[in-house]
């Protein structure tokens, strides 16, 4: 089996998920199921982040010590992931053991090297962003942006990281391998930040001004700068697994990019002497009336809201539809309402109801088998072919929301089939050809649902599975066999009609 390895970001352990952080353990979730699916041997990790000066105040404010608020809030995020039914390998927090041991050994070995050094650091510093400042981040008239809060000159010893010695090597590395970066725009935007000269990396912080981080193992006066820490994380989760670094995706917001994902990360893997990861996969942002959506801004929806209220599926479901992967994407309830209400509740939904009422009602509720294929059944599989043609290549380019589109308008005509067939007037009928009719397009509708049930698979994981319990189906043969047509439920007893997505309530009249 081939092994694939995937990452999510790991996020801050300093505030609750939001959809921004759900949304990408849901991409990278659909990403794991699919090449499942496919036949790959899949490690799928996820995690918290959990050092640095955020961290350290936010436990301050709330008077408890860093290790306990960090507990707390990562525990939110590790119970978030069943309940968006994330199919995770492990969770790695970069509190633990086997992630401290890694970092410090890295450390170790790039100061042994000569590719750390100790130098005199004079700068302008935001505790908000955790970063050294530079001149061309100041406004115009000479203030620092809001998104920098409080910045304050500091002057300090410190340990830098050489990375302009390996500007030269990055670029030609990111020039050689086009497809590192998805989407490719992206890349050329590393390219064009790497254009200005690179400052080495400012790897330490002075432990009387940040506590709450790995120590250096060659000055006990410092702590680990979170990011340098944070990265770590992808290859000490696997340090000790044998055949699974390097990842085949990081899967990133588009925000940590440059100059983490695309600058650092190479480069400490390359001095480390440890394989590069294949690529880097670069989402957007969701965002509520054009807002990036977090935790200052306020305007962060709750996920679990709208999974507790229509169910995991529907959640992830809307999410893969609506953002094209790279893009930034709106939210709104209202924009959810309206994908449940016509792809799930009116097109699947029904779709579903449909085929076992009426294989219960004309033909004992088990599925018989075609017997005259006529031109609507002819068209309608060849439909199935070209849909599926383009299903699979869209899904491994990352186009799931086009991919949908083309499944959803499959979904469409099966309904428009069933229409046109209008089974329940052949089943009126006293006519022999009527009665042939009749079982050859129940069996049409249940093959082509559940065609599209197993295509569905990686985004819907419960309710596929429980639209082929009811359809009586039982598993065989791998993913690529079992999409293709092949009459499966031929003599399949299926269950009593149910609604499968229920419609919402209409809103209360407004009070007059
Ligand atoms: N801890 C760092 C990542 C370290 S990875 C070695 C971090 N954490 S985060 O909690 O701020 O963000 C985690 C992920 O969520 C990032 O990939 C980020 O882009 C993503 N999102 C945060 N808000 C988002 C939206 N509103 N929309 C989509 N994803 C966004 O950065």
């Amino acid at each position: 089996m081939k092994s694939f390895y995937i990452t999510t970001a790991i996020d801050y352990a300093n505030g609750s998920p939001h959809l921004g952080h759900a949304y990408e353990k849901i991409l990278t979730d659909v990403i794991a199921r699919y090449r499942r699916l496919k036949g790959d041997q899949v490690y799928f990790l996820t995690g918290t982040d959990e050092h640095g000066q955020k961290v350290q105040q936010s436990a301050r404010q709330r008077g408890i010590a860093p290790q306990e608020f960090v507990d707390a809030v990562s525990q939110e995020f590790r119970d978030l992931l069943p309940k968006l039914e994330i199919s995770n390998s492990d969770f790695i927090r970069t509190t633990e053991e086997r992630h401290k041991r890694v970092v410090t050994s890295v450390l170790q070995q790039l100061y042994d090297r000569g590719d750390i050094y100790r130098a005199e650091y004079r700068g302008f510093y935001s505790t908000r962003q955790e970063q050294f400042l530079q001149e061309k981040d100041r406004l115009p008239d000479g203030t620092w942006p809001e998104i920098f809060g409080e910045v304050t000159e500091i002057v300090e010893p410190n340990y830098f990281f050489k990375l302009r010695d390996h500007q030269a090597w990055l670029i030609e590395f990111l020039t050689q391998n086009e497809g590192f970066i998805f989407p490719k725009y992206r890349q050329k935007q590393v390219l064009e930040f790497l254009r200005e000269p690179l400052n080495d990396l400012c790897i330490s912080r002075p432990r009387e001004r940040l506590e709450w981080g790995i120590p250096l193992p060659f000055d006990a006066g410092y702590v680990t700068y979170v990011w340098f820490d944070a990265l770590l994380n992808y290859y000490s989760a696997v340090a000790d697994r044998p055949g699974i670094w390097p990842a085949d995706w990081h899967v990133i917001g588009k925000d940590i990019l440059v100059p983490p994902h695309a600058v650092y990360w190479p480069i400490i893997l390359k001095v480390a002497g440890l394989p590069l990861p294949k690529g880097l996969l670069v989402h957007g942002w969701w965002m509520q009336s054009g807002a990036k959506m977090s935790k200052s801004t306020g305007n962060v929806l709750n996920p679990l809201d709208l999974v507790t209220e229509f169910g995991a599926d529907a959640f992830r479901y809307f999410l893969i539809r609506e953002m094209n992967v790279g893009q930034d994407s709106d939210f709104s309830r209202q924009l959810f309402l309206t994908r449940y209400t016509s792809d799930l509740a009116n097109d699947l939904g029904n779709l579903v109801n449909r085929t076992l009422n009426m294989t219960n009602r004309f033909a004992g509720g088990v599925v018989p088998a075609p017997e005259a294929a006529g031109e609507p059944e002819q068209e309608l599989r060849a439909l199935w072919d070209k849909t599926l043609g383009e299903y699979l290549p869209l899904c491994e380019g990352f186009q799931f929301h086009t991919a949908l589109d083309r499944l959803f308008a499959f979904i469409r005509t099966i309904n428009a089939y069933i229409e046109k067939l209008a089974p329940w007037k052949l089943g009126k009928s006293a006519d022999p050809a009527d009665a042939i009719k009749l079982r050859t397009a129940l069996a049409t509708m249940a093959e082509s649902l559940r065609l599209a049930t197993v295509a569905l698979r990686p985004v819907m994981p419960a309710a596929t599975d429980k639209i082929m319990a009811v359809l009586g189906a039982t598993a065989s043969g791998t993913w690529e066999e079992e999409l293709a047509w092949g009459h499966r439920l031929t003599g399949a007893k299926v269950a009593e009609a149910m609604v499968l997505f229920p419609r919402p309530a209409p809103p209360a009249p407004a009070k007059a």
